[in-house]
């Protein structure tokens, strides 16, 4: 039986002022028509039964998250948290009640907030994933070629001369999970050659990742033997609302990925981006001659290299270079585009500010 665990709790700070803490990036149409989470969701279903797939979303966003998803999903698929405690709880809470209901599974897992240009790639590439991951008890990811010496990914050492393969694609060992390097060493990491971006779907059986629970993270594993009674019953709300917030905050990638040795990676090449913030949009739509990604209704005037977008207000750019202007109903920034990572500091001074 296959599973997919879209995890959609994130809170997407680098889009503000278009991204807001009950509408994160993957509840907007930032890559597209259509939400980033419903791309996801066609996306895999062609793999996942439809009915197998499960959104673990925070409490705040059940509303955003029931408008940006038009795809047919069970109200039992959908798993809320009452606070935020990262990937490895929003992935242990989600195997629990895969557990719970049939048993053992492979579960891929899924952040809902990236874009993939080839489609039919990724489908071959997550096709053969599930494929290893059921015939082995390895953890499966997907790896990426890195292109720059981004401090925002997790980098995969694999072995090129041990591997597994699935209909001719290859799974290999991996040698060193290293999350989020600084600086020098992910561009250490990219010189080399030897590495591949962690692109954050994994894909392994619910009864490998718990065990990898349950020897690298105990505390938390302990939290889901509790919440597992009242998985699917009248009592479970209530239960998580108590056992949820004490529950360890870490993510998946520094709790498990970094620590097991039972990793395997299968490089894909399918036009992947995190479409981690304004200044990645182009990545997802090619600019214009002058170097602009321009959405809305914008005049411009000798602009260069620059995103601007609106929605509501009509923009002038006169003489522009290399900014991200972004306009909404109540809130206008205005950026240089090398200082695109600080937006979320923005996000930081407004919480502040109360
Ligand atoms: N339900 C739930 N609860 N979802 C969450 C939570 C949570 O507490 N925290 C994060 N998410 C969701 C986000 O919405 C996103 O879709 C996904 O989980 C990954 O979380 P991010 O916070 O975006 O992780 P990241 O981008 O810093 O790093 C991960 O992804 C990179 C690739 O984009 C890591 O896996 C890196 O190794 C990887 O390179
Ligand atoms: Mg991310």
């Amino acid at each position: 039986m296959r599973y997919g665990v879209i995890m959609a709790g994130g809170g997407g700070t680098r889009f503000w002022p278009l991204s807001r803490i009950n509408t994160p990036k993957q509840f907007l149409h930032i890559a597209g028509e259509d939400t980033m989470i419903n791309n996801t969701i066609k996306r895999i279903k062609e793999i996942v039964p439809v009915d197998n797939i499960m959104i673990v979303a925070n409490k705040a966003q059940e509303n955003t998250l029931q408008e940006a998803v038009s795809e047919e999903i069970k109200d039992e698929n959908i798993l809320l948290e009452p606070v935020g405690r990262n990937t490895a709880a929003c992935i242990g809470y989600a195997a629990m009640t895969i557990k719970k209901r049939h048993g053992d599974a492979v579960m891929g897992v899924f952040p809902s907030d990236h874009y993939i240009k080839n489609v039919t790639e990724f489908r071959r590439i997550l096709e053969a994933a599930y494929e290893i991951a059921e015939s082995t008890d390895k953890l499966v990811t997907i790896g990426i070629k890195p292109t720059f010496a981004s401090t925002g990914y997790g980098y995969i050492r694999y072995n090129r001369d041990n591997f597994i393969s699935s209909d001719g694609r290859l799974a290999y060992e991996v040698v060193d999970f290293v999350e989020k390097p600084p600086f020098s060493k992910a561009k250490q990491y990219l010189e080399s050659g030897n590495y591949l971006w962690n692109s954050g779907m994994f894909i392994w059986k619910v009864s490998v990742i718990l065990k990898s629970f349950e020897r690298f993270l105990p505390k938390l594993y302990r939290s889901l033997m509790e919440l597992e009674p009242y998985i699917d019953t009248e009592e479970e709300w209530s239960q998580i609302e108590k056992i949820y917030p004490t529950m360890q905050s870490i993510s998946i990638d520094y709790g498990i990925m970094e620590r097991s040795d039972e990793v395997v990676v299968i490089p894909g090449d399918f036009g992947w981006s995190d479409v981690g913030s304004w200044d990645s949009l182009g990545e997802v739509f090619p600019p214009d001659e002058n170097g602009n990604i321009m959405r809305g209704d914008i005049i411009e005037i000798d602009t260069r290299n620059s995103v601007i977008y609106t929605n509501s207000h009509l923009v002038a750019a006169v003489g522009l270079e290399n900014m991200i202007v972004v306009e909404t109903a109540d809130a206008l920034l205005v950026c240089a585009k090398e200082r695109a990572q600080d937006v979320k500091r923005v996000v930081d001074k407004l919480k502040e500010m109360g």
